[in-house]
């Protein structure tokens, strides 16, 4: 598909079925199209309908908004949320006013507050009808699947390769159609979930749709990573087949809760049986287990440790206790220690 296939496919969809009743493709000018495009960047079109339209019969021009007190814009944004743009938009209407006259080149629209590259773009190419690409979520998507580039569009060489698209297939001619058809196909074909490839203009020529990975694209974010901390667990059972529990300190993850004794090594182990005097009869690692905090990784290797009564078991004060199948209701034990438990402790009592 050539780019002057891939313009008119774009124009020609957008001709039979593109949105044109939306109330700032109406009486288009450069201050509808600006407060347009701050509206939709972080709202969804039937929400920002409303919106727009008390906005507009408040600040009719960009001198009504300049002058407007900042509180009664913020008035009119409340509902709509990330509240800077609300502030941004009436810093720049200043600006606009003083300058004289709507700026017109992308240079001086990113120089504005709120204006990043993108609307700047949008704003050129619908108010003006010059030919600057645009890279919203919208068009980040259908192009991602359309070009088949993977990887996580957050990323810099991706977006980079994304905007080379972008700006490879902007029309010189038609620009403000062409780019409202772009959004369009995004808002409503080439969906996040579920894309109606079979409606769409370019399902024969697009990648993703010809090798099944429209569901893999855009890439999503890669989960953060966490940092992984690594502790050895000590499962200590008596001949009563009673547990060793240690309350852990009152504060951090498990702060009051009583768990399992936590070691560093194996060796660590040895030495504190050795020192509270407690003979090691048998001694068993299990398979390491994961469990995962928002904020990290708690790899756990539990090692089973069978001793004898514990006659000369060092106690201190309220921080150890010998736990028995019929406590397991009783303390408060962190989920994956009392999993632990039950899989792990002996029924003496039948
Ligand atoms: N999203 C961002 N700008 C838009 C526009 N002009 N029309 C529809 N959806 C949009
Ligand atoms: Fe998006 Fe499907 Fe169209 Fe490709 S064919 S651009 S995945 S809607």
């Amino acid at each position: 598909m050539s780019t002057l296939e891939f313009q008119q496919s774009i124009l020609n969809w957008h001709n039979l079925k593109g949105r044109k009743d939306l109330p700032w493709q109406q009486d288009i000018t450069p201050y509808r199209v600006w407060l347009s495009e701050i509206m939709l960047q972080q709202t969804q079109v039937t929400t920002v309908i409303p919106y727009f339209n008390t906005f507009v019969q408040q600040f009719p021009t960009v001198e009504a908004l300049a002058k407007a007190p900042i509180d009664a814009v913020l008035h009119r944004w409340s509902g709509l949320g990330y509240y800077a743009r609300a502030r941004n938009l009436h810093k720049t209407a200043q600006r606009i006013v003083e300058l004289g006259y709507f700026p017109d080149t992308l240079e001086a629209l990113v120089a504005l507050p709120g204006i990043g590259v993108s609307t700047a773009g949008a704003i050129l190419s619908i108010a003006f009808n010059k030919s600057h690409p645009i890279l919203d979520g919208n068009v980040k998507r259908v192009l991602a699947r359309f070009k088949a580039v993977s990887g996580w569009p957050g990323q810099s060489n991706i977006i980079k390769q994304l905007w080379e698209f972008s700006a490879q297939l902007t029309p010189i001619d038609d620009v403000a159609t062409y780019t409202q058809a772009m959004m369009d196909l995004g808002a409503t074909v080439c969906t996040r979930s579920k894309p109606l490839c079979d409606q769409c203009p370019l399902q024969e020529n697009c990648i993703a749709q010809l090798t099944g990975t429209v569901a893999l694209l855009p890439t999503p974010r890669p989960p953060k990573t966490i940092p992984i901390r690594q502790v050895v667990l000590l499962l200590m059972s008596n001949d009563e087949g009673a547990i060793l529990l240690e309350k852990r300190p009152p504060t951090g993850i498990w702060g009051g809760l009583w768990s399992l004794p936590e070691f560093d090594s194996i060796e660590a182990i040895e030495a504190w049986c050795l020192l509270k005097n407690r003979p090691i009869k048998l001694l068993q690692a299990l398979a390491p287990l994961r469990h995962t905090f928002s904020h990290y990784h708690l790899d756990y290797t539990t090692v089973r440790v069978k001793t004898d009564n514990p006659i000369n078991f060092v106690m201190e004060a309220n921080q150890t206790v010998w736990y028995k199948r019929e406590h397991i209701e009783r303390v408060g034990l962190p989920a994956p220690i009392k999993l632990l438990l039950q899989q792990n402790i002996e029924d003496k009592h039948g």
